[in-house]
């Protein structure tokens, strides 16, 4: 089985451009400023998030890129070159800040007129636009639909394909753009997963795409979203991957169990993990969970194989996903909003590839060798909580 998956692997690995697959061999992992700062996100902010990414032991545990989100453009020179609102006063200057930390920066815009926050889009300006995050250092471009919507709509009434086809065509028409730039930018489609992004993303020069609406920062949209992922795998892979939005993990109302569900579901999901928390007030708690090295080797496994739920119960879910050592991660979710633990819950080892119904395992959240375990031996999970394991024949 382990062979089949490798090779299924390999092949959509070669069927991508080869720049593609070296910019996101695996899942990109960074923060990005919306989730906490959204309109208000400031140059100071973004030097600040880049000092506190190194300091908080976020860059060694792989996270590289800080990406500003929605809200830096100003209007267009009288060349038509995108400016930068008062909050950036210098872009060149910044990027040289965050490279200077050891860290890749990223930045954002749309192919309408208007970005989502109602400031200028790239419409008309593609080329211009790349070359200008070329010329200031930016490694990385969330393309971000908006306001392009409506040009769809309003160009072709009623008609879906032909709306879908310039919703492609603008991706595309970005994408070259980057390209054209000569620096390897990585390109993160973010139009909601409309027409089915997953099929398509990647023959626009997708390195990742959205598949769902906004996250919010409560438990029932994360766990809603990252459920929803489920029979998604055949569509991602090395230099492209879906991405079920950025993590809310140390913001909202989310306690410790919930956090946890949420960092373990996005690795399950070989999800980008673009954390969005405010790292001048992240607890230890936050951090811990969010540089927990031996649940990111799992999102970042180099296989790239997305995991898929082998069993779900009423208030359990399993997930699993094979990995390239040929051991697997398995991961149980307890559900329930009323019963404070759930105890005795079964692994269901068997469908997770394990005919015995035993495995050796390893709890990548207690960091801890737990022997043999089987099928009938005792699980407590904490409400909205889960456990994620490493196993092995
Ligand atoms: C959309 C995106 C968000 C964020 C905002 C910015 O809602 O999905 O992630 O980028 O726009 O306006």
């Amino acid at each position: 089985m382990r062979r089949c998956l490798l090779f299924a692997a390999a092949l959509a690995f070669a069927s991508l451009p080869a720049a593609a697959q070296q910019l996101a061999a695996t899942p990109p992992m960074g923060w990005n400023s919306w989730n906490w700062f959204a309109g208000k996100v400031t140059d100071a902010d973004i030097r600040k998030a880049a000092d506190l990414m190194v300091s908080s032991g976020m860059r060694d545990a792989g996270y590289v890129y800080v990406n500003i989100d929605d809200t830096w453009e100003g209007k267009r020179d009288a060349n038509g070159n995108i400016t930068t609102n008062e909050k950036f006063p210098d872009m060149k200057a910044l990027a040289d800040y965050v490279h200077s930390k050891g860290l890749k920066i990223g930045i954002y815009s749309s192919p309408g007129p208007r970005t989502c926050a109602r400031y200028e889009g790239s419409y008309g300006h593609e080329e211009q636009d790349a070359k200008t995050y070329a010329a200031w250092g930016f490694d990385y471009l969330k393309y971000d639909l908006c306001s392009f919507g409506k040009i769809m709509r309003d160009t072709h009434p009623n008609d879906f394909a032909a709306q879908n086809q310039m919703m492609r065509d603008a991706y595309t028409k970005m994408h070259n753009a980057l390209v054209k730039t000569g620096r390897p930018i990585v390109f993160s489609l973010c139009q909601y997963g409309f027409d089915q992004s997953w099929q398509w993303a990647p023959s626009v020069g997708g390195n990742l795409w959205r598949t769902t609406d906004d996250i919010r920062a409560n438990y029932d949209s994360m766990i809603l979203i990252g459920l929803s992922q489920a029979g998604m795998s055949k569509f991602s892979g090395p230099g492209h991957w879906n991405d079920p939005d950025m993590l809310e993990v140390g913001n909202g109302k989310m306690n410790h169990d919930e956090n946890i569900s949420h960092m373990t579901m996005w690795s399950m999901l070989a999800a980008p993990l673009i954390a969005g928390n405010n790292f001048t007030e992240m607890n230890d708690d936050v951090r811990s969970i969010l540089t927990n090295k031996e649940v990111i080797a799992i999102d970042q496994d180099k296989l790239g194989h997305q995991g898929d739920r082998v069993w779900a119960g009423e208030e359990t879910e399993i997930w699993a996903r094979p990995l390239a050592d040929g051991s697997v991660a398995l991961a149980v979710f307890n559900l329930a909003n009323n019963r404070s633990t759930m105890r005795g819950l079964s692994l269901h080892l068997h469908e997770a590839g394990f005919t015995g119904g035993a495995a050796h395992a390893r709890d990548l959240w207690e960091h801890k060798d737990l022997g043999l375990i089987k099928d009938t031996d005792v699980f407590t999970i904490p409400r909205h909580g889960a456990v994620m394991l490493k196993l092995t024949k």
